[in-house]
């Protein structure tokens, strides 16, 4: 039976004001210190970062990449092993998950001539700077705060080119099948990681999203195709003849380079990429107390533009559940139910116990009614018109279905969403929530949808249009949902491995001024965001709100709120505007809700990670003045954080947070 959250979890501190300063803002009574940046060296041996992109593409393999984003913590006993309870030492893992364009990596930003990579080193450079950090991280003698142990035998990185493992149904398929890994079993790199998840017994899991980044395809691909391919690649997003924005294959007919052009690159077999593309979109499992384990793509938790993977806590003798989103405009919310029961003894297992609880089980997708109700849709061959004989889509096998899992909950009417980013459970009533950041594609009830658009439904209610101030002081539109909301749902039963759930809609992002039709919330000056992207429930039941915001950022940089959830079904129902009827979360207030932190100039806050004790909490700044330029920068943090003169470049970097008191955070 699910317990109401405890009248002593009660947020602890002053609300910080909405601003746009080049710096980390946090409450009185706290610090911030920065972890890591771009290009610093996790070993000896390596010089430190020199602000002017001159570190050898190689160095990467050995330096913190760039965009950090998801990350996790996790305890480290002095025999080497998972220590859950440990709060002054840990495992820290960071997703590096895109290279921030304008500047920081390179000397003078990226050199293309005419749609081509004319300096190779510097797509090899960008290569490894994606991926995976995991650093050993210790607190100094007195305090919370915490620093990299530089030269740590646990310090490693994962890149776009590291050899990783098939498993699940999709191991050994043809459709996995390339130059690389004929038999279908092994493939090369993680790419666009965005956020992540863990597992009970003490591996990372990361997640690729947005892979189309750096995969081409040629013109006249089709030709090459089987009509069935040509209808899945379309729907993941790749028709012939696409450069990719990072235009990776371009560099030259390496293999290092030609590999992303998802084609056949040349006269001979041995320059067929075509299947490469279908070895992204995957959950990888890294077990970061064993640098020397193979990552291993899970595919039962199937393919798609993947935010993260968030685990229920887990429960002996019930499955492992896990959530996943599919952040694209209109795509679908996922759980996976694993077959075999939790059992604690499989702590410190590694991969081999990711192969016992994630590559048998079921994958769900989800239904959200009018009336609040809910249903997960199995995605297994051979159930629900998911077989060789459907009209829409012929399905082989369980390959195909998790490899192409959009699919197949085409064919099962799954709910489009406004683009699900991360997830979390409530560790205190079990219930389930997940950010729709924002979906220009929503239209109103009335409207006539052209192209992709969908109209307003009850789950996302909202299509309005707002004015934005630009910075020359100009004015744009913004249209759709603009800023966003947070889903949440109760599974029936005991446990989440239910099939049918309740929902309601906790909170929505609106600027406080807003419409009582737009601010359904009731936000206030203390808590308004716009944009919700990271999310995380810490032990304690406390939820941390971070957002990547396009909408609001005239007014405030991106920001981490801090909350004390209800529950589903303490709101009411309210018409949105757009003409739906939703059902709503209470209205905020701010003992409910309130801002902790704002970032710097033009960043996004993303990925969250607490220690055991709560009183040390690690948050990263992504991007920060991406939208500047080398003459022009707009940023130049982190070094502004303790240089107010300075004119570095700004780098993606992982900042730590304490009370000066050292006391527990948030509370
Ligand atoms: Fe990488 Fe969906 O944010
Ligand atoms: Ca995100
Ligand atoms: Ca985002
Ligand atoms: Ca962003």
């Amino acid at each position: 039976t699910p317990v109401d959250t405890p009248k002593a979890l009660a947020l602890g501190f002053t609300a910080v004001a909405k601003n746009r300063n080049d710096l980390v803002t946090v409450p009185a009574g706290y610090q911030v210190s920065v972890l890591h940046a771009l290009g610093d060296p996790l070993h000896w041996g390596d010089a430190s970062w020199a602000d002017n992109g001159s570190e050898s593409a190689d160095s990467y393999n050995r330096r913190i990449g760039d965009g950090h984003d998801g990350m996790h913590y996790f305890g480290l006993s002095e025999a080497g092993a998972y220590q859950a309870d440990r709060s002054d030492r840990g495992l820290l893992c960071v997703n590096h998950e895109y290279v921030v364009g304008p500047y920081a990596l390179h000397p003078n930003g990226r050199t293309i001539v005419d749609n081509v990579r004319t300096v190779p080193a510097e797509v090899e450079k960008e290569i490894y700077a994606h991926g995976v950090s995991i650093c050993e991280v210790r607190r100094g003698a007195a305090g919370t705060a915490m620093s990299l142990v530089r030269g740590s035998r646990y310090n490693r990185r994962v890149t776009s080119a590291t050899e990783m493992d098939i498993a699940g149904p999709a191991r050994g398929s043809a459709l996995m099948a390339t130059k690389f890994s004929p038999t279908g079993v092994k493939a090369r790199g993680t790419n666009n990681n965005c956020a992540n998840g863990y597992t009970p017994w003490g591996t990372y899991l990361t997640c690729e999203e947005n892979y189309l980044n750096v995969l081409a395809r040629a013109a006249n691909d089709d030709a090459l195709r089987t009509p069935k391919e040509i209808v899945a690649l379309a729907r993941y997003g790749l028709p012939q003849n696409r450069r990719s924005p990072y235009l990776w294959d371009t560099a030259g007919s390496d293999d290092l380079f030609a590999r992303w052009s998802s084609s056949v690159t040349g006269a001979s077999a041995s320059a067929d990429y075509r299947n490469v593309f279908n070895t992204f979109g995957w959950v990888v499992e890294i077990d970061p107390f064993n640098p020397d384990a193979t990552p291993v793509k899970r595919t039962a938790l199937g393919r798609f533009n993947h935010e993260g993977a968030w685990p229920a806590p887990a429960v002996a003798g019930q499955p492992i559940v896990i959530y996943m989103g599919d952040d694209s405009r209109g795509e679908y919310i996922y759980k996976f139910v694993s077959k075999a029961p939790w059992d604690a003894k499989d702590v410190g297992g590694g991969v081999a116990a990711g192969a016992k609880y994630l590559d048998e089980g079921t994958l769900y997708v989800a239904r959200f009614n009018a009336d609040g109700s809910g249903q997960w849709l199995e995605l297994t061959h051979g159930k629900n018109g998911l077989t060789a004989a459907n009209a829409t889509y012929a399905f082989a096998d369980q390959a195909d279905v998790v490899t192409h899992a959009r699919l197949a909950a085409d064919v099962l009417g799954a709910t489009k969403m406004d683009r699900p980013e991360w997830g979390g459970v409530n560790p205190l009533n079990g219930e389930a929530y997940m950010t729709l950041t924002n979906n220009s594609n929503r239209v109103a009830a009335t409207a006539t949808p052209s192209g992709s658009q969908v109209k307003v439904d009850a789950a996302n209610p909202r299509a309005y249009t707002d004015t934005y101030a630009n910075a020359d002081g100009s004015t744009r539109n913004s249209a759709g949902n603009v800023n966003g909301h947070i889903i949440r749902w109760r599974e029936a039963g005991t446990g989440n491995a239910a099939a049918s759930f309740a929902w309601d809609v906790y909170l929505f992002g609106a600027q406080s001024d807003a419409a009582a039709d737009v601010n359904l919330s009731g936000l206030t000056a203390v808590n308004d965001f716009s944009s919700p992207d990271g999310l995380h429930f810490d032990e304690r039941g406390l939820l941390w709100i971070q957002t990547d915001d396009g909408a609001y950022t005239d007014v405030t940089n991106c920001m981490m709120l801090a909350a004390v959830p209800g529950r589903v079904g303490d709101g009411g129902s309210a018409t949105a505007a757009g003409g739906a009827v939703t059902r709503k979360g209470a209205n905020a207030t701010e003992q409910t809700v309130r801002r902790f932190l704002v970032g710097p100039v033009e960043c996004e806050i993303t990925g969250i990670a607490l220690t055991p004790d709560h009183k040390t909490l690690f948050f990263n700044v992504q991007h920060p003045g991406e939208d500047g330029t080398l003459a022009a920068p707009t940023s130049h943090w982190p070094d502004r954080q303790t240089n107010a003169a300075s004119t570095r470049r700004p780098r993606s970097a992982t900042v730590v947070v304490t009370r000066t008191d050292g006391g527990e955070i948030g509370i």
